[in-house]
């Protein structure tokens, strides 16, 4: 079955969400595909002075700017979305992403692992590693950024039945995308990776990200990755089904194979 999986790369302005939003909007304008990943908190930009900046920009999943403008665009253009925002809710603010279908319906993703000082802003999330119904009934997991260097995100990903992992990233480091071949082939899923470019200026605060957008297949194979600093999307046509076969060799399984009683949690 052929699905058209893409990225979107971009550069946020720090605190504008309209502009942002805007921005998505004329990049996504003319594209057709099944399933587009953009970046972690692409409304808004990434580094944040104060609980004050993160609450000016949380918006609450279901009637905010950034559902409203998803869900239109997954109807107008048939298309599934995940994209990075900040989650406001009664209990605090999340660093999430949100999975927005052609029929409108929306899947939220809390971020699990916070990076640096994340955690002075989001709450830790909750939701755990789950996988949703994406356009044609493709089954998308989400995390996001820095949960790519704790291998049990993905794994718990591919356990619960991902053929595409959808990673919306901010990255500041310069191991991820190869770390996401072996995050693929350790589990035998596709992964897109949507990172920012360009860099974020807050007072004396300044962050440089990496771009290199990527998408990779089920045996660790890069399909594509943009470079640094290209504002584009990719999209290219994947099998999602090629997930489904976890053999390494005849005698061999990714997760049949585990040893579970010999790891430790
Ligand atoms: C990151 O998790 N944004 C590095």
């Amino acid at each position: 079955m052929g699905f058209k999986v893409g990225v979107c790369q971009f550069k946020p302005e720090l605190m504008q969400t309209e502009k942002n939003l805007k921005k998505m909007e004329s990049l996504l304008e003319s594209v057709s595909a099944d399933l587009i990943v953009l970046p972690e908190l692409a409304v808004s930009g990434y580094l944040f002075n104060s609980e004050e900046e993160v609450k000016s920009i949380a918006e609450d999943p279901n009637n905010g700017p950034t559902v409203t403008l998803f869900q239109k665009l997954a109807k107008q253009h048939n298309t599934s979305y995940v994209v990075g925002f900040a989650e406001k809710t009664k209990n605090g603010i999340y660093n999430s992403a949100m999975l927005v279908n052609p029929d409108t319906s929306i899947h939220i993703y809390r971020k699990t692992h916070l990076f640096f000082e994340e955690k002075k802003w989001f709450k830790a999330g909750d939701t755990g590693f789950k996988v949703f119904k994406a356009k044609n009934n493709v089954k998308v997991g989400l995390m996001i950024c820095f949960d790519w260097i704790f291998p049990e995100s993905a794994r718990s990903l591919a356990l619960a039945g991902a053929q595409i992992i959808a990673h919306p990233a901010n990255l500041v480091l310069p191991w991820c995308q190869q770390a996401m071949f072996t995050r693929s082939l350790e589990n035998g899923v596709f992964s897109a990776t949507s990172n920012r470019t360009g860099k974020d200026k807050n007072g004396e605060k300044v962050l440089n990200f990496t771009g290199m957008s990527q998408i990779v297949d089920t045996k660790g194979q890069i399909i594509y990755r943009m470079n640094k600093f290209e504002e584009s999307v990719f999209i290219t046509e994947i099998d999602p089904l090629e997930s489904e076969n976890k053999d390494i060799t005849e005698l061999n399984n990714l997760l049949l194979d585990r040893r579970t009683e010999l790891y430790r949690s």
